[in-house]
């Protein structure tokens, strides 16, 4: 069985090629395919909708089983914001150390710093039928940013440990993340046949 990792996100795309190995499915991603389906477009309102875009896209576009996630970070001094815009909050061309900076900047002298990482994975099989998952990482931003693995705002969250997300081994993260959570269900789900 073949399964389209839809991202065109290279991050994402090699932690789910973690997250799943093992699994006796053969994983794809977008750019192995000829021609390579392009990224839906994603402007929702919330995670749900925005990983069903992009799993129900890809999936009518390739005619394979896919797996889509919409993911971010809510800061709650931001009343949950950069959230489901996390990507784009900073500035279409912003770097991850750009955001990161600018991120620190607007919570600069902020007591509260709760965060939280959320995913929404979305399985959209060949049929029309969908599955959601979800998963989330409970995190403080810190005041610097610390660390190399991972990516995008992984430098800045804190864990429970005084760790950042930057800080852990790739399978470290994924047993805890966001991503990781979502991902173990969706492993659960595709053990059990589609
Ligand atoms: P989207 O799901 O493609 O809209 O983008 C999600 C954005 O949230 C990414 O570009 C990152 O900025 C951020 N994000 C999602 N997951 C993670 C993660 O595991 N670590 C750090 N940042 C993440």
């Amino acid at each position: 069985m073949r399964l389209l990792i839809g991202s065109s996100n290279p991050d994402k795309v090699r932690e789910y090629r973690q997250i799943l190995a093992g699994l006796d499915v053969e994983l794809v991603a977008p750019s192995d395919l000829d021609p390579a389906p392009a990224e839906p477009a994603e402007d929702g309102p919330s995670f749900e909708e925005n990983a069903l875009t992009k799993a129900l896209g890809y999936a009518r576009a390739t005619g394979l089983a896919t797996l889509a996630d919409d993911s971010g970070l809510e800061v709650s001094a931001l009343r949950g914001a950069p959230g489901v815009r996390s990507r784009r909050f900073f500035g279409d061309r912003a770097t991850a150390a750009e955001r990161n900076a600018a991120l620190l900047a607007l919570l600069d002298g902020v007591a509260d710093r709760a965060a939280r990482f959320v995913c929404v994975a979305v399985l959209a099989f060949p049929d029309g039928r969908t599955e959601s998952f979800r998963g989330e990482c409970a995190g403080a931003i810190g005041v610097a940013p610390r660390g190399t693995n991972g990516f995008g705002y992984d430098p800045v969250f804190v864990l429970a440990d005084g760790r950042t997300m930057a800080e852990l081994p790739p399978s470290e993260k994924h047993r805890l993340s966001h991503r990781g959570r979502a991902g173990q269900l969706v492993r659960a789900r595709l053990t059990r046949g589609w």
